[in-house]
């Protein structure tokens, strides 16, 4: 037997499923021809996705093979990007944005409260299978800080209770609502509006209006 755990095992063959092949053809006719290499992400972002949001090597050979591209590129792309994961990670992949931003307003006490929450480190799934826990640069939300991304959503203006919050609701089975956590629609400043709250003056519009009226008439 084994002594590599199943999930960890690397399988012999991948290939894309009738409709993920449909979908990875349309994404490579977006591209001139000669460019397909360009299609390179998408794919393997389709590949992580088929196959429980990581890479194994037969998915990669499989993206190379579709593009005409030698694996070793493909490899050097995939361990590039950290959106790509090349081992198997938990149902919900907690990524927690440490970089500066994020930093100043409490990534740490973020990361603290995964940590103690879920009794794992940072690299680490837990028992069940359910979560793994990861560190990452910006995410492009900074003005939300601080933020975590779990799957496609992500989680801002957090704090170690809101944070409490979700990975509990996550357990139960629901799906926490994603965007910020203070109530905030986007990115608007935290104490409300700041410009543009006036109405719109339509008068100088109207006098407009009338003096071209009049210069009409006159010429
Ligand atoms: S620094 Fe965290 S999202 Fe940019």
């Amino acid at each position: 037997m084994s002594a590599v755990p199943e999930r960890f095992q690397q399988p012999e063959t991948f290939a894309f499923t009738q409709e993920n092949l449909k979908r990875a053809k349309t994404i490579i006719a977006k591209y001139p021809p000669g460019r397909q290499a360009s299609a390179v992400l998408p794919l393997l972002d389709l590949a992580q996705r088929q196959h429980e949001g990581w890479l194994p090597r037969a998915a990669i050979e499989h993206v190379a093979k579709l593009l005409e591209m030698t694996p070793i590129h493909v490899f050097e792309v995939a361990t590039f990007y950290t959106m790509l994961n090349l081992e198997p990670v938990g149902r919900f992949h907690v990524e927690v944005c440490t970089n500066l931003p994020c930093w100043l307003r409490g990534s740490d006490e973020i990361v603290g409260t995964c940590r103690k929450k879920l009794g794992i480190d940072i690299g680490e799934t837990t028992e069940d299978g359910l979560f793994t826990l990861a560190e990452v640069e910006c995410q492009g939300a900074c003005v939300n800080a601080p933020m975590v991304k779990i799957g496609d959503d992500f989680y801002e203006d957090l704090t170690p209770e809101a944070t409490e919050e979700i990975l509990e609701e996550l357990r139960a089975g629901g799906r926490p609502k994603p965007g910020s956590r203070i109530g905030r629609r986007s990115s608007e400043p935290v104490g409300g509006l700041t410009t543009l709250t006036a109405k719109p003056d339509t008068k100088p519009a109207a006098k407009t209006a009338g003096k071209a009226e009049k210069s009409g008439g006159a010429s």
